[in-house]
């Protein structure tokens, strides 16, 4: 497959997810409301994402004028924060339907005539960024939905059944030596500016954990009384903690002497082998502690998923540069069991990197040496510095195409609603 047909193949694709997730899910109310202050109305997100492939593909790849100027200002995130979207005279479902399917024909037709050179395009990277970004906006549609507590559910289209995991492996650790790695990348025609560039992070030696976390591992840690007892906290973490009144993670209820979870509204006993999942980094940070640990910094997550030791090489995914061995792309619409994936390990043994749940990191997010914002400053340049703690890996909800091993992410510590976990480090003294 050439590269425009690629290009177009897996735009057509992540359309069909958004569809799957908005119009083909909800109805027109469920759409256009509300649910969380932290999430847009799922129409939003739609035409949002129509928006965002006019802007980059129609306008500045292909030079045309454009097609609705009047509704830029709607779906510019920087304008309108999500709690005041719904109060925007946002477009109908149907009418978001029929902005995006114009942009999209546009889009392919322009195609043809596009060269494939230049910083914009060059290797497809516009295009690449245009389907990352609807992929991304995919998974915040499915936090959406999965703080949504009445109606229909995702659930109802079979998902994969989970494979097997290795329980046994829970807390194991890897031993990563002591030396130098190659951190980011500068020729992954996929990456965005906050993983450029390529440079060398000498570290020192530390373990850890082969697996992340587990319900099980964390039950261990509520039950012990972590949740109240200040020892384990960060001074703002503790604030949080007896603010927010919160003694287990998101969507967890104990009823009869046991734990339930909320799923995409179904209710159901908390799989003991499952990584935890919606936790906020103070929550994590506190687990870590109270085990004698402490999270990674991103520098190490990223040495023990993409160095490969015997060959001094950095690879893109854990396991090499191609192919695919974790729980990626909403196929299980859950975290696959601890230890499971073997075949997805990195070089030093580590499982689970990519897919299942996102990680969080000790790491605030800043740019690499030399950074620069490419194509704009508000992808990633204007959250430097802020109260954000990296996150790395994605999660099961996450796309293949919009994730590997150089990949970034960020949020409040205080976030709960994405698919987040975590693992632990220590320094191997
Ligand atoms: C990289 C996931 C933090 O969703 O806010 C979407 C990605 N940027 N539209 C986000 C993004 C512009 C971003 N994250
Ligand atoms: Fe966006």
């Amino acid at each position: 497959m050439d590269l425009k047909e690629r290009i177009a193949t897996e735009l057509i694709a992540a359309r069909d997810r958004s569809v799957g997730l908005t119009l083909e899910a909800l109805e027109e109310p469920d759409l256009m409301a509300q649910v969380s202050p932290l999430m847009s109305p799922l129409v939003w997100d739609l035409a949002h994402i129509g928006n965002y492939e006019e802007l980059w593909l129609l306008r500045a790849a292909a030079g045309q004028d454009a097609m609705r100027p009047e509704i830029d200002d709607l779906y510019n995130a920087f304008e309108h924060p999500r709690a005041e979207r719904p109060k925007l005279p946002l477009l109908t479902p149907a009418e978001s339907r029929a902005y995006i399917d114009t942009v999209r024909s546009k889009v392919l037709d322009s195609l043809e005539k596009v060269p494939l050179t230049g910083p914009l395009a060059a290797g497809g990277f516009v295009y690449n960024m245009v389907i990352q970004h609807e992929h991304q906006h995919d998974e915040t549609m499915l936090a959406t939905h999965q703080l949504r507590t009445n109606g229909p559910t995702l659930l109802g289209r079979s998902p994969e059944d989970p494979p097997a995991g290795a329980p046994a492996l829970a807390g194991h650790e890897a031993l990563v030596d002591a030396g130098p790695f190659v951190m980011g990348t500068s020729d992954d025609p996929w990456a965005y500016d906050n993983e450029r560039g390529a440079h060398t992070v000498d570290l020192p030696a530390f373990f850890i954990d082969v697996t992340p976390v587990s319900n099980a591992a964390y039950l261990a840690f509520m039950e012990d009384g972590g949740y109240d007892d200040p020892r384990w906290w960060q001074p703002a973490g503790w604030d949080w903690r007896t603010g927010s009144g919160k003694r287990a993670p998101a969507f967890w209820r104990r009823e009869d002497g046991r734990w339930l979870r909320r799923r995409f509204g179904r209710t159901e006993p908390v799989p003991l082998d499952e990584p935890v999942q919606h936790v906020c980094w103070y929550e994590a940070d506190a687990y870590a502690r109270w085990a004698g640990k402490r999270l990674p910094t991103e520098a190490e997550w990223e040495k023990a998923a993409s160095w490969d030791p015997g060959t001094g090489r950095k690879r893109r995914l854990p396991w090499g540069d191609t192919g695919q061995h974790a729980n990626l792309g909403q196929r299980m619409m859950r975290p696959a069991p601890v230890g499971s994936h073997p075949e997805g390990a990195s070089a030093y043994g580590v499982r689970q990197l990519l897919g299942d749940v996102w990680e969080w990191t000790s790491s605030g997010f800043h740019g690499y040496p030399g950074f620069r914002a490419f194509p704009y400053k508000e992808y990633s340049e204007v959250f430097f510095g802020g109260d954000y703690k990296v996150l790395r890996g994605g999660s099961w909800a996450t796309h293949p195409l919009a994730c590997r091993t150089t990949f970034r992410n960020w949020d409040h510590p205080i976030r709960r609603q994405i698919f987040a976990g975590f693992r632990c480090a220590r320094d191997a003294a």
